[in-house]
């Protein structure tokens, strides 16, 4: 009988990536993914590290699954990701359960991994070298590519997919765990993601989105050539079948014109930027060495405005950073108000051991504080985001549909008949629709909107009104 293997995931889509290919990889080795622990015989944790409370969510599962693994002493339980390459062996001592730790660079090795568990080889823990084990290249080996066959079956919406550009980063940022557990920032040869687009195009999908740490600094030179972001999404656009292209997450100092001028001028590609700030203060910015002041960030949004008018721009803040003031913190306040994002990810500063402002700076304010500011911001983005929404009712939008919509469902159970999809601006539209819809790109016309979600009818069952586009959608 075939083995069975539970998958959890948290954290960004780096690790959703990874488990999609985790899942292919041991499909392909003759498993059976099931959607319940109890029904398995391989548990994995797809973990990270970004902030203590993702962290704390992993080890409580680990506690909880002590008894998954008493009921059954075969069943294999493995931590994978980001929390196992920073805490390594330490996650034996808390959970000595616990069979496997497998970073995130060690991905290719997990069915190697398995067998030796199974031959009572265990428990088995694979990382990757420190930032500071060995010269540069050596490290970055260590952080090894996994890029196993895709299996489409095993992505929540099949004909969309995330395809890995870059991985590991450089830059440092003192509150960031991220540089430490992905490694050197490395850039995937140009040929072999356009080949990976063609095959996921092949497969039927639409979407598909560029990711990586700092996806704007991607450069690849194996060719001998400087292939640059701008560049692949030339390169990218014209592959058959594929409608749409977006790309996350960016660096604001890596944000050239010609990357703007290539969103402005290649009609797949989402006139859209998430481009985090963290903070409006340039005290604050300076502390987390994010390398700009709260003026370059701005002119940056201006420049992406006058060259792509319209682009829908989203962030992310940390508040109660390391000596926060009321004054720094107004001051983003200042700068959130003044950007009108699309929508903005804030999170309280959690000191991350191993890290520049762990080590060296005090995490000075309060809890309270930092809920509060955390609130505060989220109420202004939150009005701005409903105002901006709202400016949209009446307007038809281009809505790439995703399938059944979660908010139908806990609304009017399953039978509602909701489609949830997205616009080119990246804004979430739910409609009433046939699932078999899904994948498809179809005019919807607004008719209500919230800070998050806009609402609206399939244009084709409307009376004809007249055609008005959303600014991102004229400026193509
Ligand atoms: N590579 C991206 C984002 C990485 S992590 C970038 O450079 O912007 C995603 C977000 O988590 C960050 O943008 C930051 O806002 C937040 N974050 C990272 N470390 C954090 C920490 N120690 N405490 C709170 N938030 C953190
Ligand atoms: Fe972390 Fe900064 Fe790198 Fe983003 S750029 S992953 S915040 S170190
Ligand atoms: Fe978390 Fe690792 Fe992503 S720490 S945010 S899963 S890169």
């Amino acid at each position: 009988m075939a083995k069975t293997v539970y998958l959890y995931t948290v954290g960004c889509q780096m690790n959703v990536l990874d488990s999609e290919l985790v899942a292919s990889e041991l499909l392909a080795a003759g498993y059976q993914l099931v959607h319940s622990p109890r029904a398995a015989d391989v548990i994995l944790l797809n973990t990270c590290s970004v902030r203590q409370h993702a962290e704390d969510k992993i080890y409580s599962a680990l506690g909880r699954l002590k008894h998954a693994k008493q009921r059954r002493r075969q069943r294999i339980i493995g931590v994978l990701g980001c929390l196992a390459q920073k805490d390594q062996a330490q996650i034996l001592r808390r959970a000595p359960h616990v069979d496997l730790v497998l970073g995130p660079g060690q991905l290719g090795r997990l069915r190697e991994a398995l067998e030796e568990i199974e031959n009572g080889r265990g428990p088995v823990v694979y990382t990757s070298w420190p930032r500071t084990a060995g010269t540069r290249a050596e490290i970055a080996r260590s952080f090894a590519s996994f890029d196993p066959p895709r299996r489409s079956e095993v992505r929540a919406i099949r004909h969309q997919a995330l395809v890995r550009v870059m991985f590991g980063c450089d830059k440092f940022c003192t509150y960031c765990v991220v540089p430490s557990v992905r490694g050197p920032e490395q850039s995937r040869p140009a040929a072999e993601i356009e080949a990976e687009v063609r095959r996921l195009a092949d497969q039927g999908v639409v979407e598909v989105t560029l990711i990586g740490q700092t996806v704007n600094s991607y450069h690849d030179r194996s060719s001998g050539r400087s292939v640059r972001l701008a560049d692949l999404l030339y390169r990218i656009h014209d592959t058959p079948g594929l409608r749409r292209i977006k790309f996350v997450t960016n660096h604001p100092n890596h944000m050239d014109d010609d990357l703007l001028m290539a969103v402005r001028d290649l009609p797949k590609v989402n006139p859209y930027f998430h481009v985090p700030a963290q903070s409006g203060s340039d005290r604050m910015l300076k502390l987390m060495k994010r390398g700009y002041t709260a003026a370059e960030y701005w002119q940056m949004l201006q420049r992406i405005r006058s060259i792509v008018p319209g682009a829908a721009i989203t962030s992310d803040f940390i508040v109660g950073f390391c000596g926060e003031s009321e004054e720094d913190f107004q001051q983003t306040v200042d700068l959130v108000r003044r950007a009108r994002f699309k929508n903005c990810f804030i999170f309280k500063y959690s000191p991350r051991p191993g890290t520049k402002a762990a080590e060296l700076l005090a995490d000075d304010v309060p809890e309270p504080v930092k809920r509060l500011r955390n609130n505060q911001l989220l109420a202004i983005q939150n009005a701005i985001s409903l105002e901006d929404n709202q400016a949209l009712v009446g307007q038809f939008m281009e809505v790439l549909v995703e399938g059944p919509s979660k908010v139908g469902r806990k609304l009017c159970g399953p039978a509602a008949g909701q489609l949830v999809g997205r616009t080119r601006c990246d804004r979430i539209v739910v409609f009433d629709g046939q699932p078999e819809l899904a994948g498809r790109i179809v005019p919807v016309l607004i008719q209500r909107a919230e800070a998050v979600t806009l609402f609206g009818a399939l244009a084709d069952c409307q009376p004809t009104p007249p055609l008005a586009a959303c600014d991102a959608c004229k400026a193509h």
